[in-house]
């Protein structure tokens, strides 16, 4: 009995919908093996990919918690044994929603070697604990499309609606990661608890813009929406070059760039892979000038 699975990065936000919007990738992704073993109990076997930063303890890893969370709660964690080993396939902290990737992959892969005893609908609850786990607050912009694929809306505080918006065919991303180090919880924690009326009008018509060109395939639309004037003034100075990497997207034909999640990756949407592949080559050659390695990946939306 045991069960692979792949869990994909997702670009939480979308730029503009801080908390409620985001997207999942091809590539990079997460992936989980799991076994069921005679031994009752929920172990880690390994851990690859991590740098040695990921706890065994399967108390402490956020996946092998959930995964007990969810046992527990089925009434089962007594009789069941399950070992797991998780592969990380990109970095702690790169704003690719890498914690959630692999919580998504771990409780996906519970459930399947149960026999599917819940839907994805419920298993939602136990990845945004997962991810509260992980960075202290419990979003579900990186789980949720992680979760479902494609492009979600989380609208809701307590009772979650997770919407499944459509994305137009040609409409593309851009990734850059540079190599630095972002923890979700400190980019949190430099966001103003205050937002302008007039500010906050700006920001809800762009999500209110990205979701009606989503569906209307306006991509002029979407790229004058994907804008934040809220969250990413705050956070742009956690990340390298951010403003010049943001003048050659714009200047190199990208409708839109941003950060991705927390940072430090940041993407730029296009239309076309050949725009998303152009501006991402031109990002990393200017970050490898300023002496900054970085990771690039293009990606369908
Ligand atoms: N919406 C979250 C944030 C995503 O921007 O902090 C990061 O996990």
């Amino acid at each position: 009995d045991k069960v692979r699975v792949f869990a994909p990065a997702t670009v939480a936000n979308m730029i503009c919908g801080f908390d409620i919007l985001g997207f999942a990738v091809d590539e990079p992704g997460d992936e989980v093996k799991m076994y069921r073993v005679a031994e009752p109990g929920v172990r880690i076997r390994s851990i690859q990919g991590d740098d040695g930063r990921l706890p065994m303890d399967a108390d402490r890893n956020t996946v092998s918690a959930c995964v007990k969370m969810l046992l527990d709660d089925l009434g089962i964690l007594q009789d069941i044994g399950v070992e797991i080993e998780l592969i990380k396939h990109m970095p702690i902290g790169s704003g690719l929603g890498s914690s959630s990737a692999s919580t998504v992959a771990g409780l996906f892969a519970i459930n399947t070697l149960l026999g599917n005893p819940l839907t994805k609908e419920e298993l939602m609850p136990y990845c945004v604990e997962g991810e509260r786990l992980a960075c202290g607050h419990g979003h579900a912009d990186n789980v949720a499309p992680a979760l479902m694929g494609g492009v979600t809306l989380v609208r809701g505080g307590e009772e979650l609606d997770i919407v499944k918006l459509p994305a137009p065919k040609e409409l593309y991303a851009g990734i850059v990661f540079p190599q630095v180090d972002v923890p979700t919880r400190d980019a949190r924690q430099l966001i103003k608890e205050k937002v302008l009326l007039k500010d906050a009008v700006t920001q809800w018509g762009n999500i209110a813009g990205v979701v009606a060109g989503l569906f209307t395939e306006d991509y002029e639309l979407l790229g004058r929406s994907m804008h934040d004037i809220i969250i990413e003034p705050s956070r742009a100075i956690l990340i390298p070059e951010f403003y010049a990497m943001k003048e050659i997207a714009l200047s190199s034909g990208a409708l839109s760039f941003g950060i991705s999640g927390s940072g430090p990756s940041v993407v730029a949407v296009t239309k076309g892979r050949e725009v998303a592949e152009s501006v991402t080559r031109k990002i990393q050659e200017h970050l490898s000038t300023n002496g900054i390695d970085s990771y690039r990946y293009v990606s369908a939306v």
